[in-house]
């Protein structure tokens, strides 16, 4: 039976199984054919993509870009400035504006409810680049790097340490929940991931603030301690953390000595992160990082060129 399209990318609890599993295969097609012949079909000719953003980005902006690209299509960058999403106009008027102009509107937000609405009021496909609550996208990337590196990812564990109750964190969850893996959250108390999140993650997820829950992990993942919007927290959470630092001890107390080391990056190395991991030997930073834009062009071939995920 053919596997249902997605009309929008917003969050990973919206997708089955088949469908997740059916972008990563086409994320997968994809990369092998930029690899093998130097380009990619032009599935997307004639298309554009509106880059909205609220917040900086590097990884999103540029792997959406070149993603439209690669496959024939345009994309347009509109800065925090320019549109004042919420404060000069509504989501709902920008989404209507948009969906004159493009063929798919891809947002970095604050608050979630903004991608929600952009995909309420748009008559076009709306992707998720990240909000508050969740980042679909690196997920995504997150488990296709991990399919990579690791093959069956059945039963494998892969290990969060730091802010559990972060974006990525929540994204992550609900990515290995589609892929049958087992999740460990360490992070300090406070900063641990509602269980109503867990619950709904479809993983088997475990929370704990002792490290060794690091014991037996295929994978170490971490993230920043503060998140952009979380400035004003930041001497409160530095104060929190620092006992969950991904570094060289705490990689040996894996007991794994093929653990591979995540981060979605921006890192800031020297806090949740030492330059001796994220630059070691375990670390499979840049490969994920790479890894966005292969992601990225299977979420656009499908939603914008209606290629089919199975
Ligand atoms: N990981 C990620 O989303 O990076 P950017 O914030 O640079 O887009
Ligand atoms: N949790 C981080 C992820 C950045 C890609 C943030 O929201 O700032």
């Amino acid at each position: 039976m053919a596997i249902p399209a997605l009309h929008h990318f917003l969050d990973l609890a919206d997708l089955s199984k088949e469908q997740f599993w059916g972008l990563l295969h086409l994320a997968k097609r994809l990369k092998d054919q930029r690899q093998e012949q130097g380009v990619n079909e032009p599935i997307l000719a004639g298309k554009s993509l509106a880059l909205l953003f609220q917040k900086p980005s590097l990884r999103t902006r540029v792997s959406f870009e070149m993603g439209m690209q690669h496959l024939g299509g345009y994309a347009f960058y509109l800065s925090p400035a320019e549109v004042g999403l919420g404060s000069r106009e509504s989501a709902a008027d920008v989404a209507r504006v948009l969906s004159g102009y493009a063929d798919g509107i891809m947002a970095r937000v604050f608050g979630h409810q903004d991608v929600v609405d952009l995909a309420n009021w748009g008559s076009v496909p709306v992707i998720n680049g990240l909000s508050d609550f969740s980042h679909p996208c690196q997920a995504l990337t997150d488990i296709f790097t991990a399919w990579e590196a690791l093959g069956d990812l059945t039963d494998r564990t892969i290990v969060y340490v730091g802010d559990g109750a972060n974006n990525v964190a929540t994204s992550l969850m609900m990515a290995a929940g589609k892929v049958d893996m087992n999740v460990r959250i360490v992070s300090p108390v406070g900063y641990m991931p509602d269980p109503a999140i867990v619950e709904s993650s479809g993983a088997e997820v475990s929370v704990t603030d002792d490290l060794d829950g690091v014991q037996g992990a295929d994978l170490l993942y971490t993230d920043v301690w503060t998140s952009m919007g979380q400035e004003a927290e930041r001497d409160q959470r530095l104060a929190a953390f620092p006992a969950y630092q991904v570094n060289e001890t705490l990689v040996k107390r894996t007991g794994n000595d093929r653990v591979l080391v995540m981060h979605c990056l921006p890192a800031h190395r020297g806090e949740e992160i030492t330059d001796s991991v994220a630059d070691g030997p375990a670390s499979l930073l840049f490969p994920q990082a790479h890894n966005r834009l292969h992601a990225q062009k299977a979420v656009l071939a499908h939603l914008l060129g209606g290629v089919a995920l199975g």
